[in-house]
């Protein structure tokens, strides 16, 4: 039997987001932080979770200063993106290079998708975006701001004009916005009632819990319910999210240090013949190379893993903030194979 010929066409030509463990010493290739918590308390195992999640939801609405009516939780953003593009369908229109899980998504929900490349500062085409938003009319469109892979965030002012002539719903994923100085779209859907922002625990140090939020109007918010599944954030991730959230102090310094830690990569790396840094506004470097596919594969042999994004962005490769020691490894390493 050809199980290919049962699957749907849109399906069959699409490929999997790549994610798989490759051993290693120095693990920065994922933009997770390096700092993580030890939290665990008693839970009822035997019950299903909260399906509302009422006690994160409140935790998160009173940190971000919204109402609990404008927020719903997904396990991780990634699903949150899928029950978006399920609402309001296509086309989807955003940027290119960005997070691939938009394209992957539309593609999967069998959605037509429109990519307008950055401009040369990986910053927004603004002109061409305006063009396909007046042309095309998409219903969503999805604006990572601090980019993935690019690093940047994008201008506040470029994101503004393209809520204010989108008819259809503006997705701003902040999913790196603790780690940018650049201004937030958190409570602005009180002004645009189309625009949607994207938060995730997963970049400060809590991953492993796959949760992460939506925040806007709340009609949008009630819409999306719908096609939420009930359960979708288990009880160990609700209390353990809970948990690590109230550990402001330890949170905060963390994300000071990887604030630092980036400054002092950049610099370093910048002095570097043959390789150059991107600014960045997250918590990971895109940065080009001089046989960036030599550099790679010579870090991976001395244990140290950071992605390869030439098939994004031409010879550039991607590396997470560590802490200081994995930091000094990497650069080690990099100075060595140069
Ligand atoms: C821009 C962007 N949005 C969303 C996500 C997904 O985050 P989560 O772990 O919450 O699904 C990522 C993860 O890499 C990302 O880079």
């Amino acid at each position: 039997m050809d199980i290919k010929k049962l699957v749907k066409p849109n399906i069959r030509s699409l490929k999997a987001y790549k994610a798989k463990e490759i051993p290693c010493r120095v693990k920065l290739d994922a933009n997770e932080s390096p700092y993580g918590f030890t939290i665990l308390k008693d839970i009822k195992t035997n019950r299903y979770p909260d399906p509302e999640a009422l006690e994160l939801r409140k935790l998160v609405a009173k940190s971000w200063k919204v109402k609990y009516g404008n927020t719903l939780h997904g396990n991780g953003s990634d699903e949150l993106i899928y029950y978006l593009i399920n609402t309001f369908g296509g086309p989807v229109l955003y940027p290119v290079p960005t997070f691939s899980m938009y394209g992957i998504i539309s593609q999967a929900l069998n959605t037509k998708k429109i990519e307008v490349p950055l401009d040369e500062n990986f910053d927004l085409d603004l002109k061409e975006m305006l063009k396909v938003i007046k042309a095309k009319k998409p219903k969503l469109t999805f604006l990572a701001s601090p980019n993935n892979p690019t690093g940047n965030a994008f201008s506040v002012e470029r994101i503004e004009k393209i809520i204010k002539a989108s008819k259809g719903i503006v997705v701003v994923d902040e999913a790196y916005q603790d780690y940018s100085a650049k201004k937030s779209f958190l409570t602005l859907f009180n002004k645009y009632r189309n625009l949607v922002t994207l938060r995730t625990l997963s970049k400060i140090g809590l991953a492993g819990l796959r949760t992460g939020f939506m925040i806007a109007d709340e009609e949008v918010v009630n819409e999306v319910n719908k096609v939420r599944l009930p359960f979708n954030i288990n009880s160990l991730s609700q209390k353990a999210a809970v948990d690590g959230l109230l550990k402001k102090k330890e949170m905060s310094a963390s994300i000071r240090s990887i604030v630092s830690e980036r400054k002092l990569l950049f610099k370093e790396m910048r002095k570097m013949d043959g390789i150059c840094p991107h600014p960045a506004d997250a918590n990971f470097i895109l940065f080009k190379a001089d046989n960036s596919d030599k550099i790679y594969k010579g870090l991976l042999k001395k244990k140290i893993l950071i992605r390869d994004m030439s098939g994004a962005v031409k010879d550039c490769l991607r590396v997470t903030v560590g802490t200081p020691t994995e930091n000094s490894a990497f650069l080690k390493a990099l100075k060595q194979l140069l």
